[in-house]
């Protein structure tokens, strides 16, 4: 389980696919977190890390964000879009500033995903890997554009960018080790069968 925003609605969905969550799974500071009567143990980890614990298969199943599987190209089956914490990416920046530069600075969290967007239309840009509060770069003068997750938009207009381009719609995704997919098919199939019923609003 991703910790943070995409939790709360990771926890929803799964409760609302009739897995019983015991309260404390919401607010506790516990890193691993066992529901007995269920059968299941979970962790709980940044979620630019979820993906690594599933490719390494400590963990059978995690939820990521489209982002992160974007930029960390892990070796992880993609089972099923759970169309939550959705939002897009996008190249954002200080408003009416054109890029003259020869190799224009762009700051971001997705060193990956940055340089193929720019690659892919032929433009030679600079990458900045920053970890975090990527709108303070325009700002201060360290970088031009920055690419970054916006979902309500609060954060650009906050503190004036706007946004220029969109690259792509995120949303979360149900991830399968491909080892644990063979070992536990049935399991892992009954779990994403009662999930996907959710997304898709069908009755359980
Ligand atoms: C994300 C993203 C933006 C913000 C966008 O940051 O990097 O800064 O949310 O959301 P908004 O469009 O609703 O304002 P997050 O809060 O995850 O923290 P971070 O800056 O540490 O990455």
């Amino acid at each position: 389980m991703p910790k943070g925003r995409i939790f709360e609605e990771a926890a929803d969905l799964l409760r609302k696919a009739g897995y019983r969550l015991p309260p404390e799974f919401d607010d506790s500071r516990k890193l691993i977190l066992d529901i007995p009567e269920e059968n299941l143990r979970f962790f709980l980890a940044k979620p630019m890390d979820v993906s690594t614990y599933v490719e390494h298969g400590v963990a059978d199943i995690g939820i990521a964000g489209k982002d992160v599987l974007l930029e960390e190209e892990r070796d992880v089956y993609e089972v099923l879009d759970l169309k939550i914490s959705r939002c897009h990416l996008a190249v954002a920046g200080i408003p009416d500033t054109k890029l003259n530069d020869v190799a224009p600075k762009i700051a971001t969290k997705y060193p990956g995903i940055a340089s193929g967007f720019y690659r892919g239309k032929g433009e030679q840009v600079e990458i900045i890997k920053l970890n975090g509060s990527i709108e303070l770069a325009p700002l201060v003068g360290l970088a031009d554009r920055i690419v970054d997750i916006v979902s309500t938009g609060r954060t650009l207009k906050e503190n004036g960018l706007v946004q220029y381009e969109k690259i792509c719609e995120v949303t979360s995704r149900l991830i399968v080790n491909p080892v644990s997919y063979r070992m536990k098919d049935k399991q892992i199939d009954h779990l994403v069968g009662r999930m996907s019923s959710v997304v898709e609003g069908e009755e359980l």
